[in-house]
């Protein structure tokens, strides 16, 4: 089992993603495979569109976010954001098979639409006047889901999967405000090179 966290404490959020062992095992639901919702045609076509659009997003929202925690994340934004060796995200390998690529595709874009509630959660408070950050959020979110839900769908139709193994821990709640704006931009920092390493992998 490999359990991946945040730094303990980090926003209010401490997500646990855990499954069987070796990255892209997954158990799959071989009884049913059903989703909540009609499957639209051209999947991978659609996956594929979405990665781009975050891709072509991610550094936009990152300046966006740092630049509205004010200092000093702008003017030490590769100290507080970047340089970490944090693997924060589950694992993703390039080199697999589709549907290997597409199970780490889902836990790595679940793990994120979780962190990405918690920001944008606590950016309702620290930052309540930042509309086109809480409207870029809020875009980037709902890109988010929709990618989920085509992943699924595809992972259901071709292979039979109905789930994809893994589980989120407890919140963690009463970080102090500087360590929540940190830990949201690393995230962010973060997102911004997983995401481009998907769009080129699909
Ligand atoms: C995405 O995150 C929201 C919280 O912001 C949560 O309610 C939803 O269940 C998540 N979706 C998935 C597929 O994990
Ligand atoms: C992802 O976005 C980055 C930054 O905009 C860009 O350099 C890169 O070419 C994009 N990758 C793909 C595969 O589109």
């Amino acid at each position: 089992m490999a359990p991946f966290f945040w730094l303990p404490g980090i926003l209010s959020l401490l997500l646990v993603l855990h499954w069987e062992h070796g990255a892209g095992s997954p158990t799959p639901d071989k009884a049913t495979c059903t989703t909540d919702h009609p499957c639209p045609s051209n999947l991978m076509t659609q996956i594929k569109n979405q990665l781009e659009q975050l891709n072509s997003t991610a550094n936009t929202l990152f300046v966006l976010y740092y630049t509205a925690q004010g200092e000093p994340f702008p003017s030490e934004v590769d100290k507080l954001c970047g340089g970490h060796d944090l693997t924060n995200f589950p694992p993703f390998h390039a080199e697999g098979t589709e549907k290997d690529k597409l199970v780490e595709l889902y836990r790595i874009i679940a793990y994120f639409n979780i962190s990405l509630g918690n920001i944008m959660e606590d950016q309702k408070t620290l930052n309540p006047n930042d509309q086109n950050l809480h409207s870029k959020l809020s875009s980037t979110a709902d890109t988010v889901r929709g990618l989920l839900n085509n992943v699924l769908c595809h992972l259901c139709n071709e292979y039979n999967m109905g789930h994809v193994d893994m589980s989120f821990g407890p919140d963690i709640s009463g970080n102090d405000i500087f360590h929540k704006k940190k830990l949201g931009c690393q995230c962010l920092f973060n997102y911004k090179q997983v995401i481009a390493e998907l769009t080129q992998a699909f």
